[in-house]
């Protein structure tokens, strides 16, 4: 038997999962690392952490599943997007890596629009210039680390790093150099009118390749740490949205994926590249050679819910461990207690800042219609409302080009529990469907990587072959009326509290 291994450097920890070229999960390992923030808007972790946490969960994996290295045929890597790793001549890690959810560079942002000019960002990169992007971070480290950045040998993405210490090669691929805004995202190859205008040297950018091309191979110091074999083959892989869209056969048109994992994502695969002409959407380009998507990015989704076990479930958590369950079913329970539309409870998911559809740093999350008559049941359910109303923004941006969002595959945190599928077939009135496969992007990166070294004939296929439909989930027409009315509430929240944000951020800066 062949098999496949893929690796998703995220953002709470790093999951390698080792497959059959059936599809089937032989082992899995995930180790967790910590996220730094040392300052408000802040966001950074370090890279070595993520180099530990691959070597640990590869060699468990191989350990576990007690298959020969030399049947496993390639690998692949996926990975948070956006963040902004660099490296020195000695290729030492320069500074702690800024990552997709920091929002600390809207000055840089400004910048970016005005040296560049909105046109020529949109016309090449297809997208605006926004906190999370990289390419602000590089020109904040320029602004405010002028040593740092005269050190900078190349520029990384989070996976690029992690293959680099795999294989020695320093290299990216275009789904996630597509979310630096320095890539001419039409053509899949490094902007060089942008990176002209900003005056940042093409010399740092990792050459780039196809997400199915192999880009390096496992050297034998790593095999010696982690049990592969010498030049197992490590493709080019994919951002993790990208990834995601992969494992779960998001690679034609007509099929969307609703991805509620810490962000929440809504990704429609296109024949062309479509741009959001408000620039609410992202356009990036897909693993599948020749084929794009347009993504509407929320911020903190299951990040939001997280925060509030975090923050403000201490019994439920108390009660799960207790019951050696996940406190996340605890509270979707108690969540299930309330109402459709919570008595008008209506939760605002900008927990940092928010990307689609308001492209706001300062925008802050909100409980709003609070009465005496709510209880814990209404704070659950209104967070995870709150959350679904935010990916239906995102859907009715994709729809309002005329695209064909067709068939919405549930996946993440989000897709785990019956209620929170049925929130969601009700909100985005459409049928909602989850698949075999719930590895995420780790599951995709694997599948390119088998593609990448001959065991698929090609992504469609494979797909085709390994993904399956497991539940349909059919909208409520009386949960689609309360949802409707209320979802226009949630609208109407953001621009009426928008002067408040901006009040608010500035008083929290003037007083930190
Ligand atoms: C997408 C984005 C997030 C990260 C999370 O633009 O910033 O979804 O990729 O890992």
């Amino acid at each position: 038997m062949e098999y496949l291994i893929g690796i998703d450097v995220g953002t709470t920890g790093t999951k390698t999962i080792l497959i059959d070229k059936n599809g089937k999960l032989i082992a899995s390992a995930l180790e967790e690392y910590p996220l730094s923030t040392p300052k408000p808007k802040w966001a950074e972790q370090d890279p070595i952490d993520w180099w530990r946490a691959t070597v640990n969960s590869i060699s468990k994996v191989i350990k576990d599943s007690k298959v020969k290295a030399d049947d496993i045929k390639g690998l692949g890597l996926s990975g948070q997007m956006h963040g902004l790793v660099l490296i020195d001549k000695d290729h030492e890690v320069l500074r702690p890596a800024i990552l997709w959810c920091d929002v600390r560079t809207t000055e840089q942002c400004l910048y970016i629009t005005e040296t560049v000019g909105r046109d020529l960002l949109v016309e090449s990169t297809c997208n605006p210039a926004l906190e999370g992007f990289t390419a602000p971070k590089l020109i904040w480290v320029r602004d405010n680390e002028p040593d740092i950045y005269d050190k900078i040998y190349k520029m990384m993405l989070p996976k690029d790093y992690v293959r680099f210490r795999l294989t020695g090669e320093i290299a990216s691929e275009m789904s996630d150099a597509a979310g630096t805004i320095l890539f001419d995202v039409r053509n899949r190859k490094w902007s060089q009118e942008v990176l002209d205008k900003l005056g940042v040297s093409m010399d740092i950018m990792p050459p780039c390749y196809e997400s199915i091309d192999v880009c390096g191979k496992i050297t034998p110091k790593v095999a010696e740490m982690t049990g592969l074999k010498v030049g197992t083959p490590v493709v080019g892989g994919g951002a993790d949205n990208a990834c995601t869209a992969v494992g779960n056969g998001i690679v034609v048109t007509g099929r969307t994926s609703a991805s509620i994992g810490t962000s929440g994502t809504m990704l429609t695969p296109t024949d062309t590249p479509e741009v959001d002409p408000s620039l609410r959407a992202h356009t990036f380009c897909h693993c599948v050679p020749n084929k794009w998507y347009i993504m509407g990015v929320m911020l903190q989704a299951g990040g939001a819910f997280r925060w509030f076990r975090d923050t403000l479930a201490e019994k439920e958590v108390e009660q799960a461990k207790q019951a050696g369950i996940d406190p996340y079913e605890i509270l979707t329970k108690s969540a299930s207690q309330a109402d459709a539309g919570c008595e008008g409870l209506i939760f605002l998911p900008y927990l940092i800042g928010e990307r689609t559809p308001h492209g706001d740093a300062n925008a802050k999350g909100v409980f709003f219609g609070l009465t005496l008559r709510h209880k814990k049941e209404h704070i659950i359910r209104a967070v995870m409302e709150g959350v679904t109303y935010g990916m239906r923004d995102s859907l009715e941006i994709i729809k309002a080009l005329g695209l064909n969002t067709g068939q919405i595959r549930a996946t993440g945190g989000g897709a785990r529990s019956t209620f929170w599928r049925q929130m969601q077939a009700d909100i985005y009135k459409s049928e909602v469907v989850t698949i075999n496969i719930a590895e995420g992007p780790a599951f995709g990166a694997a599948i390119l990587a088998g593609v990448g070294a001959n065991v698929y004939p090609s992504i469609e296929e494979a797909t085709d072959q390994l993904v399956e439909i497991t539940s349909t989930t059919q909208p409520i027409e009386a949960n689609i009326k309360v949802y409707d009315e209320y979802f226009g509430i949630y609208r109407s929240l953001y621009p009426a509290l928008k002067p408040e944000f901006d009040k608010v951020s500035e008083t929290v800066a003037k007083f930190s």
